[in-house]
């Protein structure tokens, strides 16, 4: 798959999470697509360790922010225009689960924790590209939601509630950002080998019960996730906007 090209050489790209796991297989493939992009994170040195390996000189920056506070936000995209001087894609890549008991168990506080990080980040990094975008006269937002927004799953409801919502978000902005050539897609993957789920995938016993629910036989690895993210953020997808393609093995098809 690497040698796939998706004409995104001089393109500048914010990919939220870009410190480890998929975010980071995206980051490095756009490097060696040609595009410039920034990265951000909570965890400075997350940030730094991801920087050395992706070794993007000037066409890479790394932004240490927390997606669910504006503050943050308003600097990172600050941040991007000062160096870049323009957006055009936003991958809106962050997500986290903490597994939760039923989700009337849970604690607001929690509830409040999963859909910041998940759905009002997402808003908030949106918001803000949407804003730059609009005045280019294009874009490409690209969000990666989760199989778990489509069917309930146990200790993921909040989570696949949050990523429901993405969808309804990508549904939305794709509506209202049409107009000024922006299309608004997201990606939703079933298990990932990522940290992340390390805890299920590392499990023999939950692995195996996994991937008979999966007609490929087996469960993503992040490039699996990274393609189908380059191609909705290339001139390729033009004609597509308010759609979330299942990245899951064929799982949801069965
Ligand atoms: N792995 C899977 O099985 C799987 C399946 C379906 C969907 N997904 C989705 O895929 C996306 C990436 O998942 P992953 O497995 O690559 O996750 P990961 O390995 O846990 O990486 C998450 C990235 O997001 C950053 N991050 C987390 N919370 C943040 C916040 N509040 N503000 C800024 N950065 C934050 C992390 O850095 P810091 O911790 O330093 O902030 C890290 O760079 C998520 O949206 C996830 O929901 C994953």
């Amino acid at each position: 798959m690497g040698s796939i090209r998706y004409g995104l050489e001089d393109r500048v790209f914010v990919v939220t999470g870009g410190s480890r796991g998929i975010g980071l297989a995206i980051a490095a493939e756009l490097l060696g697509q040609g595009a410039s992009l920034a990265i951000c994170g909570r965890k400075q040195d997350t940030l730094d360790a991801a920087m050395e390996s992706l070794g993007g000189g000037k066409r890479a920056i790394a932004v240490s922010a927390h997606i669910a506070r504006d503050e943050d936000v308003g600097r990172l995209f600050d941040e991007v225009m000062k160096t870049f001087g323009r957006v055009d894609a936003l991958i809106n890549n962050v997500g986290m689960n903490l597994l939760t008991g039923s989700v009337t168990d849970t604690e607001p506080g929690l509830w409040q924790k999963i859909m910041d990080t998940n759905l009002n980040g997402t808003f908030l990094c949106s918001r803000r590209a949407a804003k730059i975008m609009q005045s280019q006269k294009r874009g490409k937002i690209v969000t990666v939601s989760s199989v778990a927004g489509r069917k309930a799953s146990p200790g993921m409801g909040i989570y696949g509630i949050a990523k429901a919502g993405v969808e309804m978000l990508t549904r939305v902005l794709a509506s209202e950002l049409a107009a000024f050539n922006i299309q608004v897609n997201a990606v939703a993957p079933a298990m990932v080998r990522t940290e992340f789920s390390k805890p299920f995938w590392s499990n023999e016993v939950i692995y195996e019960q996994v991937v008979r629910g999966i007609p490929l036989g087996r469960i993503a690895e992040p490039m699996d996730v990274v393609h189908p993210v380059l191609f909705l953020a290339s001139d390729a997808a033009d004609f597509i906007t308010g759609q979330t393609l299942l990245v899951d093995g064929g799982a949801t098809a069965v």
